[in-house]
């Protein structure tokens, strides 16, 4: 196990995490950059998807899908209007906006997180209180938010879970994105945002009609919808991705891959999300958990550490069983009945699935 200095962040930012990655890309890049922009478009989405640049460096892929999906994300955001990254829980609406502010800013903290008790202050500014009262309002006595600095710096705010925020704070962007300045009559000045500013938000499918988007704050938005994965072998090839990233930087021992079983999560995690089996022959019911994508990447991970610390260091059945039944059955009660029911009908009779049905009685016990 390699091991680094224990004072190094647990989680780097993307622009750290791929600085060389984004430096080599920046050399090699040479075509119109939109004003503001570390990048140019190609080069932000060679970036996210992967690929090999000529002078060898290995880009490796961030979002997994549809090239178009993410041209039209980083087409909108050098327009004028903002990006709202739209999809259900687990499809990569964070991590895409996180690689986006990444390559395009060359800065990915500049985050508002959305609650219902996000305030105005989070996206306008607030106010050094002892500052205030002390000497009065003055630019140093002043807070700005996220929002204010990347207007300040033209560079990129996100928002994450706008509709959760209340509807009359989320009011508060649409000036900035409208007239983009941010008035701040207390000193009788404004905030101009300048060039290579703009704005990525994120939000739940499930979310919608908490605070759904006022009409106003909906047009300055384009929506890209992040679909969930087509088919097993895609989502399949995005777990062992982030699985085999996620080890690395935990410092993980080494545990084989361990596609039979990741292969398995994904299917029994498809079959009761879709409420049929693959083969298309029997119905089953689906529990109310999303059985997401980030949480199929977070069972295998969980088992990884299982093998490595005490199992043989190859990923079992009965490594992964735990990580299912929990994320399978949120409701003790009415998804217990959904998974015993998905157990005996399905897992049982399924040719080589005996080892996996074992694991899964043992411990849904
Ligand atoms: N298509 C994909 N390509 C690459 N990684 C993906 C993909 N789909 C999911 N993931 C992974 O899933 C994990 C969770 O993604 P993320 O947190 O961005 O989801 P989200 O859409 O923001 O979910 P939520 O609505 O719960 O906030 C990340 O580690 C991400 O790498
Ligand atoms: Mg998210």
């Amino acid at each position: 196990m390699s091991s680094s200095a224990p004072t190094a962040p647990l989680r780097p930012h993307a622009e750290q995490n791929y600085a060389d990655e984004l430096a080599a890309l920046a050399t090699a890049d040479d075509r119109p950059r939109p004003p503001g922009w570390r990048l140019s478009p190609w080069a932000v989405t060679r970036y996210i998807l992967g690929g090999t640049l000529d002078d060898g460096t290995v880009i490796s892929p961030k979002y997994i899908g549809a090239r178009r999906v993410v041209e039209v994300a980083v087409a909108t955001l050098a327009t004028d209007r903002a990006l709202l990254l739209l999809g259900v829980p687990g499809t990569a609406k964070t991590w895409l906006s996180e690689h986006l502010a990444a390559a395009i800013a060359g800065d990915s903290t500049l985050l508002v997180q959305g609650t219902a008790g996000t305030a105005e202050e989070a996206i306008r500014y607030g106010w050094n209180y002892a500052r205030l009262l002390a000497e009065g309002p003055s630019e140093a006595a002043m807070v700005p938010s996220p929002v204010m600095t990347a207007m300040a710096e033209g560079r990129l705010a996100r928002v994450e879970e706008l509709t959760r925020i209340p509807s009359d704070v989320q009011d508060a962007l649409i000036t900035v994105l409208s007239e983009k300045t941010l008035p701040v009559p207390e000193l009788g000045t404004e905030v101009q945002a300048r060039r290579g500013f703009n704005i990525i938000a994120t939000a739940n499918d499930r979310d919608r009609g908490v605070n759904d988007l006022s009409s106003a704050l909906r047009r300055r938005f384009n929506t890209v919808v992040l679909p969930v994965p087509r088919t097993v072998e895609e989502e399949v090839d995005i777990i062992t991705r982030r699985v085999a990233d996620l080890g690395r930087s935990l410092e993980l021992p080494e545990v084989p891959a361990g596609m039979t079983e990741i292969r398995r999560i994904v299917t029994v995690f498809r079959e009761l999300r879709g409420g049929v089996t693959e083969d298309g022959q029997s119905k089953v019911k689906s529990p109310s958990g999303t059985l997401s994508t980030a949480e199929a990447i977070s069972v295998v991970t969980n088992g990884m550490a299982l093998a490595a610390h005490f199992g043989d260091g190859t990923l079992r059945p009965a490594d992964v069983a735990a990580g299912i039944h929990g994320a399978v059955v949120q409701d003790p009660v009415s998804d217990g009945v959904v998974w015993r029911e998905y157990l005996e009908t399905v897992v049982r009779e399924r040719d080589g699935w005996q080892d996996f049905y074992r694991a899964c009685r043992e411990t849904g016990r």
